[in-house]
């Protein structure tokens, strides 16, 4: 049985960009019943940025709310949280003895914040390290993420590689699964999505808060009467990884056909996110109003898959000589 696993860091509540890129396609690979999932969030992660327990907590429970408001069926898989299974931190000690310097200095996350040295953390440095073991910790074999994490998994395969050559076989190297049509979800002012961007689009949030954040969206400056051309537009852009087929070639028929403004073409994206989404918004908020049943799940998630990754380890260990 294939083993899909992903993780999503506890820094915020998943925005249209993480749902549309990673979300919703890791969903989709666990409603197939021959797979089983293991969806968790990665708070140890998010202490390389945030250093907030109660910010830390709340954001655990949005993006474990976000999950299950998504649709992922927790009952059939698994849900847990990163720091309840420490056996994570050992094996990432164990794999950064595997993992060669210039690897992580070439990494993007890292090297992006190269000038402003002085701002990062050792954890930021070693964060594909930890990424490789919750990967490896399961014996996964798929790993549904956005492109932006295609490095990370690159990283993962290696280490894994290399410790199998030298051990023989002892890790499954996973593969990465990217959705095609959405690899990059553009944010409002037309840069990837981001929470660091602060360009996202919150579909849990409340309908004003979110109608002004569609309505930020950066358009050029043609006039309501002149045709325009939906391919160039953000807006439309969003609208169409959204909608189904048909209601985006309506969408796109008004922008050439002039007198449509970018204010109404913003009005139908905002309409279409509030209809497409209401279930979901609607489940987020129950959940977010019960984070004592949140806790309950990831905690039954937890006790599950520390069997996995006890199993691992100790494959490991045995291999390493600590047996
Ligand atoms: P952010 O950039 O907002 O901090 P994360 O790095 O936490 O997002 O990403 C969580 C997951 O969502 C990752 O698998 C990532 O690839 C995916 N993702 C993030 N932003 C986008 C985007 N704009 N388009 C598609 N996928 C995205
Ligand atoms: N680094 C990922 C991100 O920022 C989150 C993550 C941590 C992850 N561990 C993982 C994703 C393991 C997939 C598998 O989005």
């Amino acid at each position: 049985m294939p083993r899909i696993l992903t993780g999503i860091q506890s820094t915020g509540t998943p925005h249209l960009g993480n749902i549309l890129g990673a979300i919703l396609p890791g969903i989709k690979l666990s409603n197939n019943t021959r797979n089983e999932s293991l969806f968790f969030i990665a708070d140890l992660h998010s202490l390389t940025q945030i250093k907030n327990s109660e910010q830390v907590r709340r954001n655990t429970f949005s993006v474990a709310a976000a999950w299950i408001a998504l649709g992922f069926d927790y009952k059939n898989g698994y849900l847990y949280k990163q720091s309840d299974i420490p056996e994570v931190c050992e094996l990432t000690w164990y794999l950064s003895c595997f993992t060669p310097y210039p690897m992580l200095a070439n990494a993007h996350s890292f090297k992006d914040k190269s000038d402003r040295l002085h701002e990062v953390n050792t954890g930021l440095f070693v964060y594909p390290v930890l990424m490789a073991s919750d990967i490896l910790l399961y014996d996964a074999d798929i790993v549904p993420i956005g492109k932006d994490q295609k490095q990370h998994l690159e990283i993962t395969r290696d280490v894994a590689l290399t410790f199998n050559r030298i051990y023989g076989d002892t890790f499954v190297v996973p593969q990465a699964s990217f959705s095609e049509n959405v690899m990059a979800v553009p944010g409002t002012d037309g840069q990837k999505m981001s929470k660091s961007y602060n360009n996202y689009i919150d579909i849990f949030e409340d309908e004003k808060a979110m109608k002004k954040r569609v309505m930020s969206i950066v358009t050029d400056s043609k006039g309501v009467a002149e045709p325009k051309d939906p391919d160039q537009c953000i807006v439309f852009k969003l609208y169409s990884l959204v909608a189904d087929k048909n209601n985006t070639e309506e969408l796109r028929k008004k922008y050439f056909a002039g007198n449509f403004g970018y204010g109404s073409a913003k009005n139908e994206l905002f309409g279409l996110l509030l209809e497409k989404f209401r279930n979901e918004r609607k489940n987020f908020n129950e959940l977010m109003s019960d984070t004592g049943m949140i806790e309950k799940i990831l905690k039954e998630g937890a006790m599950k898959v520390r069997n996995f990754a006890t199993a691992v380890l100790q494959r490991v260990r045995g291999k390493l000589g600590y047996g």
